[in-house]
């Protein structure tokens, strides 16, 4: 943490060594006498406590404070970023029955790029070939999964293969995407103020970046209306675009996009907007975090035109477990599936593809 950061080092004392120690991910605050870190995946009670609930708050209060925000009854919930990027949530009685809770998502300061994925079993070569397939061909691109089931750190890895020569537009609530190319250009919303005034949502980004001549959209994560203004970006010529949405399926992300888009208040009949989700997203991406604390890409499919208007997607690359041993191991293999419909285009452009049979 830098030197501006201290007065909150000073109030997060008792959680100073895990915000200090980078093989800790993410740390969370039950109330001041519990507290879990997270290591390689996995889940640590510690010993650490707060003196008491009163300082607990007091720490939550003077991160509230930082971003000139307030926690208190009113405003049970509070989103931050720790001035070294680390994301912040929390939440205080009575929304929470166990006193204040805090979580902190420290950031990565080294970028998970896509030999790194590679080279820790999370996704294999030939899923790895398939991504910059899709990447290079300019297919928009939903990366799926739970919390913390490793989508960002996809997109990221994904966004390493857009060319140099694309002006990549990144927008998120709370930057945490590094991207590696030289023209890129971050935007970061901003939330309402005391007053709540001043909001500037994704949805605002997203219509003012299409003004600003993106050659390809980087979203950081789509939960809300902003999904029908993206649909209609990516059906309108801003192809290669990409994002993350929470879902627990391939399917089911497509699924959210819709429910996403219906939020959007303009009035358009369901069949309408299953139309656009349809041919506006090309490819689905989705990760998990395996019991063992690992992740994995799981699944790469191709979003197909409706059937019977309902969704279709064919699978191209997907991992099985097979077995998981009792300290928790996960056995399984990954496999590649049906052949991309894209294989004519990447042929045509050299673009290499695994081998399928
Ligand atoms: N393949 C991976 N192997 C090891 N750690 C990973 C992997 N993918 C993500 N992580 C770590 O897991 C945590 C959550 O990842 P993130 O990409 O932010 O998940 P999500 O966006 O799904 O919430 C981060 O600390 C990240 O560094
Ligand atoms: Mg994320």
């Amino acid at each position: 943490m830098n030197s501006n950061s201290d007065f909150l080092v000073l109030f997060l004392a008792p959680v100073r060594e895990f915000l200090e120690d980078d093989s800790v991910s993410e740390i969370l605050i039950n109330g001041a006498s519990q507290i879990y870190v997270e290591r390689r995946g996995k889940l640590e009670l510690t010993s650490a406590k707060f003196a008491g609930e009163a300082q607990l708050m007091a720490a939550a209060a003077n991160i509230a404070k930082s971003v000139d925000r307030i926690l208190d009854e009113r405003h049970p919930d509070l989103d931050a970023r720790l001035p070294d990027g680390s994301r912040v949530h929390a939440t205080i009685p009575p929304i929470s029955r166990c006193g204040t809770i805090i979580s902190i998502r420290k950031f990565k300061k080294d970028i998970l790029t896509l030999d790194k994925l590679e080279s820790f079993s999370s996704i294999p070569h030939e899923g790895a070939l398939l991504l910059n397939a899709i990447v290079k061909l300019r297919k928009n691109t939903i990366v799926s999964g739970g919390t913390s089931s490793g989508k960002t750190s996809v997109l990221n890895a994904m966004s390493g293969l857009i060319p140099e020569k694309d002006r990549i537009l990144v927008l998120e609530d709370a930057s945490e995407l590094q991207l590696q190319q030289k023209h890129c250009v971050y935007f970061e919303t901003r939330k309402p103020d005391k007053n709540g005034e001043g909001e500037f949502s994704i949805r605002d980004l997203v219509i003012a970046s299409l003004r600003l001549r993106p050659d390809r959209l980087v979203i950081g994560e789509i939960r809300g209306k902003e999904a029908l203004d993206l649909l209609q970006a990516m059906n309108t010529g801003h192809s290669g675009s990409m994002s993350t949405i929470h879902a627990n399926s391939p399917i089911d992300a497509l699924r959210r996009m819709e429910t996403c888009a219906l939020m959007s208040g303009v009035e358009l009949p369901l069949s309408a907007v299953r139309m656009q989700v349809a041919s506006a997203i090309n490819c689905l991406v989705h990760t998990m975090r395996l019991p063992d604390g690992s992740r994995k890409v799981v699944d790469i499919s191709e979003v197909l035109p409706l059937e019977n208007g309902d969704y279709k997607t064919s699978k191209l690359m997907e991992w099985k477990t097979k077995s998981i041993s009792p300290d928790g191991t996960v056995c399984g293999a990954f496999r590649l599936c049906n052949r991309p419909s894209f294989a004519g285009e990447a042929q045509i452009m050299g673009i290499e593809l695994p081998q399928y049979s």
